[in-house]
């Protein structure tokens, strides 16, 4: 696992050490809100502690969908896990470099609060770039950049050549994370793994996912990241925003029963979840896996075997990497 996020000298070190995911791309609409609620519930879920921030001040989808399960929590009087949140406002101030010092010491005292109680930490940042997001990728343990799955979202990691689909620059936003690991170098001697995800795969244009997985594994051994199947284009994992639930609530919260879409949607999570390689959550998958295949294989058995399109990218990734 990587070092503590809060050995720096100058920094009092605080009790506990929480582990820091950030979702981040500079490009909107790509999924980051999406992937981390699903994150944040599926730890929860695990048994975990979870402190979560939304530094999109402007947006605050994240807080919006918190808000909701809060408020399904009262109208239905049952128990979900919440996260400890925090929204991290944009500073007042005029001055750049005021502004920049008081967003610093905001988003620092607010992460080391969440750090002392909490196992994970899941940051949500804003499709742009702004001084906070640039400041929470320089915390991170893990970024998660989801993408789109098209060379329009490919775009934002690197530029293609479109003739000979060769890679001739990285770009702006793979630049920045390459910045911020330097500087979580500096300060701390620790890393920042980077992983990619696509986002809303579909399984009818298997022609341009082949070439986009193609592309990818390419940039994923020029830029230095690694590369996760991701999500489906699924309903499932957008329908549930206003009642602040997703499929891995639906059986606790009484709000229906498991499709076999569901179930697909369900491994994704797990699958992005075993992706991240980090210990402490690799013990706590392999303790609940047994469980969680009976309940599925059990629900799988009454339906018809659905076609997961990761499992498509999985299946491409390995025959062409
Ligand atoms: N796998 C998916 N299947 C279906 N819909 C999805 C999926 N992922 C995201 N969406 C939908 O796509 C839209 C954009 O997703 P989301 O808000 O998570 O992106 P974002 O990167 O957080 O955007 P922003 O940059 O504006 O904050 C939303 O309407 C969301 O419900
Ligand atoms: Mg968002």
């Amino acid at each position: 696992m990587n070092q503590p996020i809060f050995s720096s000298s100058g920094m009092t070190a605080p009790a506990k050490k929480a582990y820091v995911i950030v979702l981040g791309n500079e490009k909107g609409g790509s999924g980051k809100t999406t992937t981390g609620m699903h994150l944040i519930i599926s730890l929860l879920r695990l048994g975990f502690n979870v402190g979560s921030m939304d530094i999109d001040s402007r947006q605050r989808s994240l807080s919006r969908y918190l808000e909701n399960r809060r408020q399904t929590m009262l109208k239905e009087g049952v128990d979900l896990p919440q996260p400890q949140h925090v929204i991290i406002q944009r500073s007042p101030f005029n001055i750049v470099q005021d502004a920049e010092e008081d967003e610093r010491d905001r988003f620092t005292k607010a992460l080391e609060k969440l750090a002392s109680v909490n196992d994970f930490i899941v940051i949500d940042s804003p499709g742009s770039d702004t001084f906070l997001s640039r400041t929470a990728h320089a915390y991170a343990d893990t970024v998660i950049t989801p993408i789109n799955d098209s060379f329009v979202d490919l775009d934002v990691l690197a530029t293609v050549d479109g003739q000979t689909m060769k890679i001739i620059r990285p770009s702006i936003y793979s630049e920045m994370v390459w910045e911020q690991k330097l500087q979580r170098a500096k300060r701390d001697g620790g890393s920042i793994e980077w992983i990619v995800m696509r986002n809303r795969l579909s399984n009818i244009d298997a022609k341009n996912k082949r070439f986009i997985t193609q592309v990818s594994i390419e940039l994923s051994r020029r830029i230095g990241f690694r590369l996760a199947p991701g999500f489906s284009e699924r309903v499932i994992f957008r329908e549930m925003f206003l009642q602040g639930l997703t499929v891995l609530d639906i059986m606790e919260a009484g709000s229906g029963s498991l499709s076999m879409s569901h179930i697909a949607a369900r491994q994704e999570v797990r699958d992005l979840l075993k992706m991240l390689q980090i210990p402490l959550l690799d013990e706590r998958l392999a303790k609940t896996s047994a469980e969680s295949t009976k309940i599925d294989a059990e629900k799988e058995d009454e339906a018809p075997v659905a076609v997961t399109a990761s499992v498509a990218v999985k299946q491409d990734v390995a025959e062409l990497a």
